[in-house]
C-alpha cells in the first residue's frame, strides 16, 4: 500500500477515493455508534475518528429532552438560548445561573443516553478563573451535567485552565458568540475577513491544546469551519459552519418550527409546530365554546 492510500481501496481505485468517498467509507466501517448506552466525550472523540457525524440539539426541560434523548441524539445542550425561546429576552445576556441550573437539571432527569452539556451564562466566567470555577461547579454539583460550554479564545484561557484542572469537560464555543453581541452589534456572518479568520483559527488550536474536548463554530464560511475540523483533533460542531465540519447543532425552538420569524440561511425546518400547536389549540378552544368537548365519553 502506496502512504495516503486507503487500504480499503483496491490500487486500480485510489483515484476515487476523494475525500468524500474517503469519509463515508469510514463512516460505515465504523462501529454502531446508535448502540453506545452512554455518550461520553470520549464517544464523542471517536466519532470523529471514524469519520461518524456528531447530532446535537438544544433543550431546556424535561418533556422535550425526553424525546429528544429517545430519539438518539448524541449531545443535548442546554444552551443560553434558553434566554431567547424560554424567557423572551433579545438577547442570552439576562439569564441566570440559577436559571441555567433549572432548565440543566430538568434535562438531566429526563435523559438516559446522551450526553448533557451546560452553557456558563454571561457574566459567570468572563474576567475571573476563580469565579469560573465556581459557576462550574455549581452548575455541575446542582445539575448533575456532564459538560460545560463557554464563548471565546485567548480572551477566557485562564477560566478553560481552571475548569479543566477540576477535572470539569469543556467545550469552546467560536465564531458567532452571541454573549459579545453587543460588540459585533450585528448577527451577520463572522470571520469572513483573513485579520478574524486567523484570529478564530488560533483561539481553535488553543481550545485543543488547553484540553477542550470539542468545539463549537457559529455562523463563519464553511471554508474555514472545514479547515479548522481538519486541523483540529477535537470535534468541531458547527452551527451555519457548513458540512465539512464533524456535527451539527440546531437551536430546538428552530428547527421543530416553533419560532417563526427566525430565518437564517443555515437553519432547515424539520415541522412546522407554530402552526400545528396553534391549530390544535384553535379546535380545543372551538370544541369548549361549541359543548363538544367534553363528550359522554370523557367525563365521569
Ligand atoms: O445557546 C445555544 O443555543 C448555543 C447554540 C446556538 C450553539 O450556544
Amino acid at each position: 500500500m502506496v502512504n495516503g492510500e486507503n487500504p480499503f481501496v483496491p490500487s486500480n481505485l485510489q483515484i476515487f477515493a476523494s475525500s468524500q468517498f474517503k469519509s463515508n467509507l469510514m463512516a460505515e466501517l465504523a462501529p454502531d455508534f446508535s448502540k453506545v448506552k452512554r455518550v461520553t466525550t470520549n464517544t464523542l472523540g471517536e466519532m470523529k475518528e471514524h469519520g461518524v457525524k456528531i447530532s446535537m440539539l438544544t433543550a431546556y426541560d424535561f418533556s422535550f429532552a425526553r424525546i429528544i434523548d429517545d430519539a438518539g441524539i448524541d449531545v443535548i445542550l442546554v444552551g443560553d438560548s434558553a434566554s431567547n425561546v424560554m424567557a423572551g429576552h433579545e438577547t442570552t445576556l439576562p439569564i441566570t445561573l440559577d436559571q441555567m441550573i433549572y432548565h440543566a437539571s430538568s434535562v438531566v432527569r429526563a435523559i438516559t443516553r446522551c450526553l448533557v452539556v451546560v452553557d456558563l451564562p454571561f457574566g459567570s466566567y468572563q474576567g475571573n478563573s476563580k469565579v469560573a470555577l465556581d459557576s462550574t461547579i455549581k452548575i455541575m454539583k446542582e445539575s448533575g451535567a456532564h459538560a460545560v460550554k463557554l464563548e471565546g479564545g485567548k480572551e477566557v484561557k485562564e477560566s478553560v485552565e481552571r475548569i479543566l484542572s477540576a477535572g470539569i469537560p469543556v467545550m469552546g464555543h467560536l465564531g458567532l458568540t452571541p454573549q459579545s453581541i453587543y460588540k459585533f452589534g450585528t448577527y451577520t456572518v463572522r470571520a469572513t475577513g483573513e485579520t478574524e479568520a486567523n484570529k478564530l483559527f488560533e483561539d481553535a488550536l488553543l481550545l485543543e491544546k488547553l484540553g477542550c474536548f470539542s468545539l463549537v463554530l457559529e455562523k463563519i464560511p464553511a471554508a474555514l469551519g472545514g479547515k479548522v475540523a481538519q486541523q483540529l483533533k477535537i470535534p468541531v460542531i458547527g452551527i451555519g459552519a457548513g458540512g465539512s465540519v464533524d456535527g451539527q447543532v440546531l437551536v430546538m425552538h428552530d428547527m421543530l418550527g416553533i419560532t417563526k420569524e427566525f430565518k437564517p440561511r443555515f437553519l432547515r425546518r424539520y415541522l412546522n409546530l407554530y402552526d400545528d400547536i396553534k391549530k390544535g389549540v384553535g379546535e380545543y378552544i372551538n370544541d369548549i365554546k361549541t359543548g363538544d368537548f367534553p363528550n359522554e365519553m370523557e367525563q365521569y
